[in-house]
């Protein structure tokens, strides 16, 4: 048994505080009194909880470390940066630099705008779309944002007028009939497309449906959006857009860029994007130099190391190590690996239902036990080498045995 009691007294405090917390995902799967509430310390592919725990992080701050936490270098760019000043009055020369990496890395990007969150980049690609189109309505297919037009067609959509949802339709990745039946019944109304190119749960990008989406979308003058909030600097060749190409007429980057930083880009085509000078899209912190000088400083480090393959590759050898005790325990029929090697994601096989067992639940509660943190998604960094991996999978022929017990 670990030892929570300082995560249990501040759990209660917090909840006192901070209705519904800041990060969805952070409060929801860690919902239970025997697993960790909060974080103190980060260092690589490690996390110390406020009981001096130690976990093997697999969540690396939802997914937006990708060299491993509190990493030297970006600290370096970050101090060296923090002697000039935060934030400016007017645009700085950081802006400039990280515009010109972005363009190198992203085969789509001819402009830029710069943004804090994966939602502001998402959200402004929507309005550009509307604006640029003249038509209302938004063909999604993914977790997008907070924002009215995302979130109106969830089922946590009270507070979204119905006027703006009605305009939002999903659709479901790689089904062209659901796609089809959109474009049919919206026909001259569609403004754009956006997709996440690798949902959670597909081992690689479906390539066939990006460029029959890419097809339709110029045949219709539709906007196409990639949301690589995600995928970016993740995925092999650094983005989806990269190693399908396929090309998006606008992108949203996030995560990947800057380590933890808060930053997000939206980036696309010229003629698309210089239209941002006729819309309203203004943030104050959207030039804020620690978080430029940190996505300066990781997009650099892109240029000399194929840091995608990397993860790619140790994401490969903990799925090994993962079906290896999937069969071992005679588990093939309940449980299996779905999602990337970027992105591995554990859940009940599709054939398989057992509604009496709250599986990411369970899971968190069992893998916390023995000091790995994750709720069922495994998000890998440049610091998951060989050793961490396999003390990983170590510890996972202990919480297999567990797990089996339990299902
Ligand atoms: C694919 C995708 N797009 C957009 C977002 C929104 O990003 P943020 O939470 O930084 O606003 C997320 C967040 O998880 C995401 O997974």
């Amino acid at each position: 048994m670990i030892k929570l009691n300082q995560s249990r007294k501040f759990r209660k405090y917090y909840n006192k505080l901070i209705p519904g917390g800041s990060t969805f995902s952070k409060v929801e799967y860690f919902n239970d009194q025997n697993v960790p509430f909060a974080l103190s310390k980060c260092k690589d592919a490690k996390v110390y909880d406020l009981d001096k725990n130690e976990y093997i992080d697999y969540i690396l701050a939802n997914g937006s470390v990708v060299l491993g936490h509190n990493n030297k270098l970006v600290n370096k760019a970050i101090l060296n940066q923090l002697k000039n000043g935060i934030s400016f009055s007017l645009p700085n020369k950081l802006e400039i630099e990280v515009s010109e990496l972005l363009k190198k890395h992203i085969p789509s990007a001819e402009m830029v705008r710069f943004g804090k969150n994966g939602n502001d980049a998402t959200t402004a690609a929507v309005r550009l779309a509307r604006h640029f189109t003249g038509k209302k309505n938004v063909l999604f297919c993914g977790y997008h944002s907070w924002q009215d037009w995302y979130v109106g067609k969830t089922s946590k959509n009270s507070g979204v007028p119905g006027e703006i949802s009605k305009l939002s339709h999903r659709f479901i990745y790689g089904d062209k009939k659901s796609i089809d039946k959109l474009f049919k019944k919206f026909a001259n109304k569609i403004a754009c497309v956006i997709i996440d190119p690798l949902p959670a749960i597909e081992s690689k990008p479906n390539k066939n449906f990006l460029k029959y989406l890419e097809k339709k979308c110029k045949e219709k003058k539709i906007v196409y959006i990639f949301d690589e909030v995600v995928c970016g600097f993740r995925y092999l060749d650094k983005s989806v857009q990269g190693n399908t190409g396929v090309k998006p007429d606008l992108s949203a980057f996030s995560k990947g860029i800057a380590n933890g930083m808060p930053i997000s880009a939206l980036v696309g085509k010229k003629n698309i994007m210089k239209k941002f000078s006729e819309i309203f899209y203004s943030l104050t912190f959207a030039g804020e130099t620690l978080s430029l000088s940190a996505a300066r400083e990781v997009l650099k480090i892109h240029n000399n190391l194929d840091i995608p393959s990397y993860i790619d590759r140790q994401g490969l050898r903990l799925r090994n190590g993962l079906n290896d005790l999937i069969f071992k325990n005679r588990l093939e029929n309940k449980l299996k690996i779905y999602g990337s090697n970027s992105r591995l994601l554990i859940k009940f096989h599709e054939d398989y239902s057992n509604n009496k067992i709250n599986f990411p639940q369970e899971w968190t509660k069992t893998v916390c036990k023995f000091g790995i943190l994750n709720f069922g998604v495994s998000m890998i960094s440049l610091k998951h080498n060989n050793e961490i991996i396999d003390k990983t999978i170590n510890k996972y022929k202990y919480i297999f045995s567990d797990i089996n017990k339990i299902l």
